[in-house]
């Protein structure tokens, strides 16, 4: 039986991705990994900044001890803060393509929806969505607040360069318990951010399978939860009295 290439080669054209789509979808898997790579850097600098935090159990001294540290961290080799600052600029380098990728696959999918939702559908997809764009903006105004707080001393009445023990100690004084509480909520907002942020990076990583999805969840949440504990452990110890 003879077959009609012609409309063959058309069905198959007419289902085929044009090349503009095919760039696009390309396109976009590029930016999820952007946004996976640029997130594990930005957990491994969390959890280092945690662990540098914890040394406050250890008293005054090694504190700030650890605080000085940092600033000679390469030296010889480097001049003192060099170190300090190439991190800096990787972190911000790592921040700033984190939020175009997150913008640029947003509003894509955005546009990619015909027909604005009447309701939104009750979907854990769109509510993770949500909750990772509004959590993003409050962890970097968090982090724009505590940068100026804690390491330019801009916005800390007392603040004294040099001395990191007694400016975390100031800080969380009992009477600035205002300070505390937005340092709470940020934290919280930081877990829940991380939480869908490593699952989601997990799956961009290749992960398909049902049994490594259910790893991935426990252990984003882990993970997670590790952070949130470890970093308000600080603030918590200075309104206990334990580190005053
Ligand atoms: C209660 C929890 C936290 C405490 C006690 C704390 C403490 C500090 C201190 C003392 C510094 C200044 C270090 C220095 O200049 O010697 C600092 C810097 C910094 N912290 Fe935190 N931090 C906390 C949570 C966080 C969180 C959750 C993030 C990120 C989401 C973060 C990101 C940063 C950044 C980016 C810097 C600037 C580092 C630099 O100077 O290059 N911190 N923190």
């Amino acid at each position: 039986m003879a077959v009609d290439t012609t409309t063959t080669r058309k069905a198959a054209a007419a289902k085929a991705p044009a090349p503009a789509d095919k760039a696009r979808r390309r396109s976009s898997v590029a930016l999820k990994f952007l946004m996976a790579g640029t997130g594990i850097l930005l957990v491994l600098f969390l959890f280092a900044h945690m662990i540098g935090n914890l040394k406050i159990f250890f008293g005054e001294e090694t504190f700030d001890h650890y605080a000085h540290w940092l600033r000679t961290i390469g030296t010889p080799l480097l001049p003192d803060e060099w170190y300090l600052w190439i991190q800096r600029g990787g972190l911000t380098l790592a921040v700033v393509a984190h939020i175009y990728a997150a913008t640029v696959l947003a509003i894509r999918a955005r546009k990619a929806r015909p027909v604005k939702y009447a309701h939104r559908p009750k979907v854990q997809g769109s509510y993770a969505a949500r909750t990772m764009r509004w959590g993003g903006v409050i962890v970097l105004l968090f982090v724009i607040y505590h940068i100026l707080d804690l390491t330019t001393l801009t916005l800390n009445p007392n603040g004294v360069h040099g001395e990191a023990y007694r400016n975390v100690a100031e800080d969380f004084a009992p009477g600035r318990w205002y300070v505390t509480l937005f340092y709470v909520v940020s934290i919280v907002a930081v877990g829940f951010h991380l939480r869908h942020g490593i699952w989601s990076a997990v799956r961009t990583l290749g992960q398909q399978t049902q049994r490594g999805e259910r790893i991935a969840r426990a252990s984003a949440l882990a993970l997670s939860l590790v952070l949130v504990v470890g970093y308000l452990s600080v603030p918590f110890a200075v309104t206990i009295g334990l580190v005053d």
